[in-house]
C-alpha cells in the first residue's frame, strides 16, 4: 500500500538547561535586521522575553513586540491583530521583519506560524485549513518554547480557531516548519501546576495517537513509545514539585519525542474532537484530550493490532494477559494519571453542552487529523464517542 513517512523539523534545535545561550551565535550567522516578536503578556511578566530582548540588543537587531496572543487557542482575529504590526500604516509599506521570534506555549508558536504564512502567501489564515495549502516559504520562525506539551515548536501544524464558525482549523505544511527550535527546561520551570498538567497530558495523547497511526512508521514508534514512558515516569513529579529540573527536563524530551511522532505519523479522533470541543467552548486542549482518551481508545481497540496494544502496556509499566485486559489497564493508566493531576473525568465537567453533539460530530469527523485515525468512523459511532465521554 502506497504511504508516506516523510518528515520535517527545524534544520537547528537547541535543547537542554542553559540551551538558550547557545541563540546569540546562530542569530549572529543570520544576519538580522527586523525581528517581529510574537508572544502574551504572561510570558513578558516571567521576564523570558527580556531575555530574548537582551541578546537581540546585543546583536544590534531591531524588534517590535506582538503580545496579541490573548488567551490560549488563538483566533483568526490575534492572527489579523499580528498581520497588522507586519504593516506601518502611517507609510503605507510592510516592515518586512525577516525573521519571527515565538515565546510561548502551543498557542503562541501557532498564532506566529499563521502570521509568518498569510504575511508571504496573502489572504487570510482561513484560506490555509486542511493539508499542505501554503505555496510560498513563510517568513522564518524561531520557537522558544515555554512549555512541555503541545509540540507546536518544532512542528509543521498550527491549530486557529475560526470564531465565525466556531471551528479549531488544523493547518499543515510542510513550509510552516520553524527554522529552529529552543527547548530549554529554564523557561518551563515556572509553568504552573495547571498548565504543566494540561499540555503534559496532551503529550500522552500526541504519542498513543501517533502510536496506533494508519502512518506509523518504526521512526514515529520509536519516538511514540518513549515519549510515552517518560510522561508517566515524570509528569506526576513535574506537577507535584514544579521545581524537580529533572522531571522538568524529562517531560521536556517527552514533549520533543511526541512532536516528532505526531508529525510525521499525524494524530487521529482525539484530537479531531477534540478540537471541536475547544472550537465551541474555548477550554483547554489537553484536558479535553485527557477525558476523551480511553473512550477514542476503546473505539479504535479493534483496528490496533495485539502486540501494539503490548508495546503501549511495556511503556506505561503495566502487564497484561490478553489484549482486552490491556485495553483496560491503558485505560486506567491515563485515568489514574489524569486524577493525579486533577483533571476532569468527563466532558461535561470541562463544559460541553450535549445539544451540540450532532455538529460537533459533523466537524470532526471533516478535521484534518482524523485522516490517520486506525478506524473509520461513522457520524453515529463519533457521536457515542462523544456520549460516552459525557
Ligand atoms: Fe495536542
Amino acid at each position: 500500500m502506497e504511504n508516506n513517512h516523510n518528515f520535517w523539523l527545524p534544520k537547528t534545535n537547541l535543547i537542554g538547561i542553559g540551551a538558550i545561550k547557545d541563540l546569540s551565535s546562530e542569530l549572529l550567522a543570520w544576519k538580522l535586521s527586523k525581528v517581529l516578536i510574537v508572544t502574551d503578556k504572561n510570558i513578558i511578566s516571567l521576564g523570558y522575553v527580556e531575555i530574548v530582548e537582551k541578546i537581540l540588543k546585543s546583536l544590534f537587531i531591531f524588534y517590535d513586540i506582538f503580545d496579541g496572543v490573548l488567551h490560549p487557542n488563538p483566533t483568526v482575529s490575534f492572527v489579523e491583530d499580528g498581520l497588522a504590526c507586519c504593516d506601518n500604516s502611517l507609510l503605507d509599506i510592510k516592515k518586512d521583519y525577516d525573521l519571527i521570534i515565538s515565546i510561548g506555549g502551543g498557542s503562541n508558536h501557532d498564532c506566529a506560524k499563521a502570521i509568518a504564512t498569510v504575511a508571504t502567501n496573502g489572504g487570510s489564515i482561513t484560506d490555509y485549513e486542511g493539508w499542505n495549502k501554503v505555496t510560498k516559504p513563510p517568513i522564518p520562525q524561531i520557537a522558544i518554547n515555554t512549555t512541555a506539551g503541545s509540540g507546536a515548536e518544532i512542528t509543521m501544524s498550527a491549530v486557529i480557531t475560526d470564531e465565525s464558525r466556531k471551528v479549531k482549523m488544523a493547518i499543515s505544511s510542510p513550509m510552516m516548519t520553524p527554522l529552529l527550535s529552543v527547548n530549554d527546561p529554564l523557561f518551563m520551570a515556572t509553568m504552573s501546576q495547571e498548565v504543566t498538567a494540561s499540555s503534559g497530558i496532551d503529550v500522552v495523547s500526541h504519542a498513543i495517537e501517533a502510536y496506533v497511526s494508519i502512518e506509523a512508521s518504526p521512526i514515529s514508534d520509536a519516538l511514540a513509545l518513549g515519549a510515552l514512558e517518560l510522561v508517566f515516569d515524570y509528569l506526576p513529579r513535574a506537577y507535584d514539585n514544579g521545581n524537580d529540573m529533572e522531571a522538568r527536563e524529562q517531560m521536556m524530551f517527552a514533549n520533543i519525542m511526541a512532536g516528532m511522532a505526531f508529525n510525521t505519523a499525524g494524530l487521529g479522533y482525539v484530537h479531531a474532537l477534540a478540537h471541536q470541543i475547544g472550537g465551541f467552548y474555548n477550554v483547554t486542549h489537553g484536558n479535553v484530550n485527557a477525558v476523551l482518551l480511553p473512550h477514542v481508545l476503546e473505539f479504535n481497540a479493534p483496528s490496533i493490532p495485539d502486540e501494539r496494544i503490548s508495546r503501549i502496556c511495556e511503556a506505561i509499566h503495566v502487564k497484561a494477559t490478553s489484549k482486552a485486559r490491556g485495553i483496560e489497564l491503558i485505560a486506567k493508566g491515563i485515568m489514574d494519571l489524569r486524577s493525579h493531576l486533577d483533571i476532569p473525568s468527563s466532558l461535561k465537567e470541562i463544559g460541553m453542552e450535549s445539544g451540540d453533539v450532532e455538529e460537533l460530530s459533523r466537524n470532526a469527523l471533516k478535521d484534518l487529523t482524523s485522516l490517520s485515525n486506525p478506524r473509520k468512523g461513522t457520524l453515529q459511532d463519533i457521536m457515542d464517542i462523544y456520549k460516552s465521554a459525557f
